[in-house]
């Protein structure tokens, strides 16, 4: 009985032994000079690619007639989704919109949409004024559905298709249309949509760096 016990015992020893081995070999691993470098390396691939990603979106109006595939679209929501908000509400409520009819009718309807003519999808970013902060905080909601838009253009141009937003809150005739276009329920507010495509020719990305715009430190 007790050689037993010993012979457990000399187990366990051994296998904490060889955990702590490899714990220490894989500790060297990642910090050893050649894998520094590569994970900088990557770093600075990564910074390189979402710097070049920002300054070369530009607002695409004029699409070609392939569609988007469902993975795009999946990609473009989760983007959206991805964006920062206050207090981690997210209170954001979004509607992807494939249907020609409803394109055409936007484009119809609205003057300065007149690209979902050509546009093969579009994403409507709707804040839910149920589920926002109390007090100063309740517009919070617009900053937030803002970010998700912006992460969703960045998605489009990162994915090489073209997008462009448009503006419906706070112009309170667009906010209407479209509510009763989309059936919208009362708490429910549309801020934006974004027409969304394969672009029809290559885009001009604007140069908008404005030194004079900067202040260091103070006013
Ligand atoms: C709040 C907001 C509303 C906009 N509404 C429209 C719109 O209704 N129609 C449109 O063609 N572009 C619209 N745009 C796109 C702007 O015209 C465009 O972003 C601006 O001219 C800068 O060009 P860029 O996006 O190519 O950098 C809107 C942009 C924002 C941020």
């Amino acid at each position: 009985m007790k050689t037993t016990y010993l012979y457990i015992l000399c187990a366990i020893l051994a296998l904490t032994v060889l955990i702590q081995a490899f714990s220490i070999a894989r500790a060297d691993k990642k910090s050893s000079p050649e894998t520094d470098s590569l994970a900088a390396q990557s770093t600075v691939d990564t910074a390189a690619i979402v710097q070049n990603c920002i300054l070369t979106r530009s607002s695409v109006r004029s699409f070609t007639d392939t569609p988007l595939t469902d993975g795009q679209m999946d990609s473009l929501v989760r983007a959206a989704m991805a964006a920062p908000t206050a207090a981690d509400k997210r209170p954001w409520e979004i509607i992807t919109i494939t249907d020609r009819d409803i394109l055409n009718a936007i484009a119809e309807r609205f003057q300065t949409m007149t690209m979902m003519k050509s546009a093969t999808a579009a994403i409507v970013i709707c804040g839910d004024t149920a589920n926002t902060l109390d007090g100063e905080g309740a517009t919070y909601w617009i900053q937030d559905c803002s970010a998700a838009t912006e992460n969703l253009l960045l998605s489009a141009h990162g994915m090489g298709l073209g997008a462009v937003w448009c503006g419906i809150y706070p112009i309170s005739s667009r906010v209407e249309d479209f509510s009763a276009l989309l059936d919208l329920p009362e708490h429910i507010i549309p801020l934006s949509i974004v027409a969304l495509g394969h672009p029809a020719g290559p885009t001009h990305p604007k140069e908008k760096y404005n030194p004079a715009k900067l202040h260091s430190q103070q006013w």
